[in-house]
């Protein structure tokens, strides 16, 4: 069973903290500077080497989501798209994409969660064997995130949703990984005192069997936040200053299929020539032109 080919991003939720932009465009659909939010944990998985991927989001969304993604193929990755009725928690994502797991090990992404730097996720996908693997990054406010517990040795004592009074500094980031068996997990979940589906407690019954592991992710690495209003426009700030000083992209979809091998040069190209006349094209005919 190694390796991990499949994803889901779960971009349900209400965004209610970001009222009014989320009035009427989902939280995940907001700009982070030059591309919807959605884009980069999508560009995630695909570096990692997911070509197939499952959105599942609200009635309403998944409309919309389908309309900017659409199947996938103009990158060279299949796209499906599933819909959660009602806003009942992350752990629930699992159970409407049932058909499109079939069984496979899968990777969960947030829609809202952004990462960027050298994780080498590629590699732990690829030797992925079971189990389930989760990341911890130092944060200032752990209170905020699910939190990991380390022992003296590192080994993992507790992982809580929310915590009052944080055992660790180390929030658990929107990226799981999880073999066939989060299925019949995720469906032997009862709800939380909050009413809904906890990630964290679908990690904790990994745990509890002694299969779970955290990699602590390091300092070079942005794992960034976009729930506030604040955190949102400090996040298009970090990628709009990290895009302007390398005249390099971060999350440009077609880029990364490219640079994946999901496309060649002419399928670059196909896409390349059915893109509106703007920056986001420009940036995309210098690459045709480089690579040619
Ligand atoms: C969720 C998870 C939490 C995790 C966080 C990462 O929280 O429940 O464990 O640390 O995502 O973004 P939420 O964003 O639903 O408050």
């Amino acid at each position: 069973m190694a390796g991990i080919r499949k994803g889901i991003v779960l971009a349900g939720g209400a965004g209610s903290r970001l009222y009014p932009l989320s009035r009427v465009v989902s939280k995940q659909l907001q700009p982070v500077y030059d591309k919807p939010m959605i884009y980069y944990p999508i560009a995630t998985l695909m570096m990692a080497g997911v070509d197939q991927i499952m959105i599942v989001s609200t009635p309403v969304d998944t409309p919309r989501f389908r309309d900017l993604l659409g199947d996938g193929s103009q990158w060279g990755i299949r796209l499906e798209y599933a819909v959660q009725p009602e806003p009942k928690g992350i752990a629930q994502a699992f159970l409407y994409a049932e058909d499109f797991l079939a069984g496979d090990p899968v990777a969960l992404i947030l829609g809202d969660n952004i990462f960027h730097g050298k994780m080498d996720l590629d590699r732990t996908m690829a030797e992925f064997d079971g189990g389930a693997s989760i990341f911890g990054y130092a944060v200032n406010d752990p209170e905020r995130y699910g939190v990991v517990e380390f022992g003296r040795d590192g080994q993992v004592l507790s992982i809580e949703e929310k915590p009052a009074q944080p055992k660790s500094r180390y929030a658990v980031p929107g990226l799981y990984l999880f073999d066939g068996e989060v299925l019949e997990i995720a469906r032997r979940q009862k709800p939380s005192p909050r009413g809904e589906y906890e990630i964290t407690d679908v990690i904790g019954a990994y745990l509890e069997r002694g299969t779970l592991r955290v990699e602590k992710l390091g300092r070079g690495i942005a794992w960034l936040d976009t729930g506030t209003h604040q955190s949102l426009l400090e996040a298009g700030q970090f990628i709009g200053a990290l895009e302007a000083r390398q005249g390099l992209k971060i999350a440009c979809l077609e880029e990364v299929a490219f640079n994946m091998g999901f496309i060649d040069h002419a399928g670059l190209a196909a896409v390349v020539a059915d893109l509106p006349h703007s920056s986001y094209r420009e940036y995309l005919e210098q690459i045709l032109r480089e690579e040619s």
